[in-house]
């Protein structure tokens, strides 16, 4: 008797024994699970980004990080020229191991960034039915040989801003073609109504460049055909676009400091009431009807206008994000773009920022059409849009582009004799690619 009740005490005691050691056990693996999630320092995504839009971004990427604890952005602030920004990117995969771990790129740098093996391929993050949401183009502009290199934030178009009470007041309809805008503009000056007729981007930078496809598709030319990469700058429309340019400073009409006029340069007469009409993207819309502007309510926006006989030319744009090739952290890196791209934080930003969405769906949401009125219309021009050509060596030739352009604008060359010459650069430039891809080695 006594020895089996001393057996089953024994066992009892092993049992608890046993249990107690599976607790402890548990309970350590379950200190050492826990305890690097608990000490862990959230992983920090840098991202490069143009001002003012680095501030516009604030408080999208205050939701991200609320969802997203174990993620902080950090913002590295960049001058507000598309170029600039580019060179800083560039210099940074240059020198190796780039610092930023988000790429945030205009749509014409995606190929020369891919290209030169500075990003990832997302082509296998994202299915074609979840890519079909987005503009179409802007989808384009991220792909290179094959590869997805860019999820479209938001897209980008250009438009003409005018003053409608001005119009009105002089009995003129919006303008449809070129002559129109003249003639509007030159009568409104003549009544001392205003001082200038039309404001757009001169200087020497690639915003000049996507003016001018504009102007040229509305002579019915072209730049590059990207499908021939035949080149159209020689051709009459190209030099009847650069003629027009020209005339609008010769007759008084644009200020002849637009040849060094930016967005931000262009928009600040049009905004103090010193011009009837300027070419611009939608950004300013927000500024031009802001509390304090002089000008607010008395604006709309339109298409670009056009020769008669041609359509009218409007320049594709707009921004989308990357992930850097060296990146340590390219699963953050990802839902971060998720997260950015996705329809309720570009919803926000539209609201809060008046910029132009990359998902079809968000240009007739009923929140944004009750703010912006005109944004099923701008669907139609964003559908309709020209993209520059989407090729590697896009840089260099925007580069012989910008530098013909404001050569001839500032009446150093003829339109006819600038052209002539950007088109024999091109030609040469697009030879050396299509002679380099043959051997296969193509590379920015
Ligand atoms: C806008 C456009 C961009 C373009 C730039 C030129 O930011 O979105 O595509 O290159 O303006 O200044």
């Amino acid at each position: 008797m006594k020895r089996s009740r001393l057996l089953v005490r024994l066992r009892r005691l092993q049992r608890l024994g046993l249990h107690t050691l599976g607790l402890l056990i548990a309970f350590s693996l379950g200190i050492l699970l826990i305890l690097p999630a608990l000490t862990q320092q959230p992983v920090t995504l840098n991202l490069l980004m143009h001002v003012p839009e680095a501030t516009q971004w604030r408080s999208l990427i205050q939701a991200f990080e609320a969802k997203n604890p174990d993620i902080r952005i950090n913002l590295v602030e960049a001058p507000n020229d598309t170029n600039l920004e580019e060179d800083l990117y560039t210099s940074a995969f240059l020198l190796g191991s780039s610092p930023y771990d988000l790429v945030y790129m205009d749509i014409v740098w995606a190929p020369k960034f891919a290209a030169a093996g500075w990003l990832q391929d997302l082509t296998d993050r994202v299915s074609p039915v979840e890519l079909a949401a987005f503009i179409p183009a802007d989808v384009e502009g991220g792909r290179y040989e094959g590869g997805l290199y860019r999820i479209p934030f938001r897209s980008d178009v250009g438009m003409l801003y005018y003053r409608k009470d001005l119009l009105q007041q002089a009995g003129y309809k919006p303008p449809e073609t070129f002559a129109d805008l003249m003639q509007a503009s030159q009568t409104l000056q003549d009544q001392g109504a205003t001082r200038f007729g039309y404001v757009w981007q001169g200087r020497q930078y690639e915003g000049a460049v996507a003016m001018f496809v504009e102007v040229l598709k509305g002579h019915g030319g072209f730049w590059i055909d990207p499908q021939t990469q035949a080149v159209g700058l020689d051709q009459p429309a190209a030099v009847q676009a650069v003629e027009f340019l020209r005339s609008t400073i010769a007759l008084g009409v644009s200020p002849p400091s637009v040849t060094t006029y930016n967005e931000d340069e262009a928009l600040r007469p049009f905004q103090s009431g010193e011009a009837v009409f300027m070419r611009s993207w939608p950004f300013a819309w927000p500024q031009v009807n802001g509390p304090d502007s002089p000008i607010r309510g008395k604006v709309d926006i339109q298409p670009m206008v056009h020769a008669p006989g041609a359509e009218s030319g409007a320049c594709q744009g707009g921004w989308g994000l990357g992930i850097s090739k060296t990146t340590k952290y390219p699963e953050a890196a990802w839902r971060a773009i998720q997260f950015f791209t996705s329809e309720a934080a570009q919803r926000q930003f539209i609201l809060e920022n008046a910029y132009v969405p990359s998902r079809r769906s968000l240009f007739n949401d009923p929140q944004i059409v009750q703010k912006y009125s005109y944004y099923p219309r701008l669907l139609e021009v964003v559908d309709s849009a020209v993209l520059r050509a989407p090729i590697a060596q896009y840089a260099q030739a925007s580069d012989i582009l910008q530098r013909y352009l404001s050569v001839a604008l500032t009446e150093r060359q003829s339109p006819q004799s600038a052209m002539q010459a950007a088109a024999r650069e091109t030609r040469l430039l697009l030879g050396d690619i299509q002679t380099a891809g043959k051997k296969g080695s193509l590379t920015a």
